[in-house]
């Protein structure tokens, strides 16, 4: 697609940025939907985070994707008078979404946990929330995305389990206020007794990721109903999700999460609700080394 001088732009702040598969991600879109317009990566150093951002709207994009490490900054900025934030970014504490109002405001959205629901809902039609209690795996930012959106989803249980149980418990403490949801932490070591009962597991650790140790984990008390995924999508298919579909166990991996989160970004700037297709998945599939 050839820009003319109405294109409209947008793109993904990042330090670095090079390994962001956002920028094929929406570009495949507006190939896909004939959109004039651009989307670019936009290397950018934490200290000079709040500035480029400001010539962002200057320079009249219409917004931003941010990622490691400027997500914490990208809430703070979006705290300032005049800017605002979505109901799910203030409850996560963290921003990836960018959306530029045309008065120059600044709203702050995250849309992790969106695409972590929304690529669950296309991998099991018929996916309820509200099934059962769910397992999950992990206390950084992810699992904070996920556990907001199991809320909202309405959840009736989440079961937390970390390493580090002491972050377990400050996340629960965090996302516990005002939600029906009940949250429960389990140590690390119960991981395998906790699979008992429950709907749906969850990995957000990065354990089990190329490069990374394995995740230990005995499936043997998971009912065979209950849906597992995995935040990692590098393999596509972990050892989790292998051993779980052995089982029987219906399986959805971490790629469609990804995916399904650049939705709401794209449709803000570019005027388009995108669909996730296979094709677009083995377009990012097949530019990953
Ligand atoms: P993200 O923001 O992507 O979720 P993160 O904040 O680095 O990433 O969190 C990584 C998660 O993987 C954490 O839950 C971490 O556990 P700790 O909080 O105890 O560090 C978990 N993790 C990483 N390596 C691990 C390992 N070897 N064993 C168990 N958990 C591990």
């Amino acid at each position: 697609m050839m820009l003319t001088g109405k294109a409209r732009l947008a793109g993904v702040l990042g330090w670095p940025v090079s390994h962001s598969q956002s920028p094929r991600l929406h570009g495949f879109w507006l190939e896909q939907y004939g959109i004039d317009g651009a989307y670019l990566p936009l290397p950018v150093e934490p200290a000079y985070f709040a500035d480029a951002v400001r010539s962002l709207v200057r320079l009249g994009f219409r917004g931003a994707n941010v990622t490691v490490p400027h997500k914490e900054a990208a809430f703070r900025l979006c705290q300032e008078d005049g800017n605002s934030l979505t109901e799910r970014a203030r409850a996560v504490g963290s921003v990836n979404t960018l959306i530029f109002e045309a008065d120059g405001r600044i709203l702050g959205d995250t849309t992790d946990g969106f695409g972590f629901v929304e690529n669950l809902r296309a991998g099991v039609p018929g996916w309820d929330a509200a099934a059962g209690p769910a397992l999950i795996l992990g206390a950084g930012g992810a699992a904070r995305s996920v556990i907001a959106a199991l809320q909202d989803a309405g959840c009736p249980e989440v079961i937390l389990t970390n390493r580090g149980r002491e972050r377990a418990e400050a996340l629960a403490a965090d996302l516990n206020g005002g939600r029906t949801t009940s949250l429960r932490v389990v140590d690390w070591d119960q991981r395998h007794a906790a699979c008992d009962g429950i709907a749906l597991l969850v990995n957000t650790t990065s354990l089990g990721m190329t490069g990374q140790p394995p995740l230990d984990l005995d499936l043997s008390a998971l009912p065979d109903r209950a849906l597992v995924t995995d935040i990692v999508y590098a393999p596509l298919e972990t050892d989790l999700l292998a051993e779980a579909r052995r089982r029987g166990n219906p399986v959805v991996d971490g790629l469609g999460m990804l995916l399904h989160q650049a939705r709401p970004g794209f449709a803000a700037w570019f005027g388009v609700v995108p669909e996730v297709t296979e094709a677009l998945r083995a377009h990012i599939i097949s530019g990953r080394k």
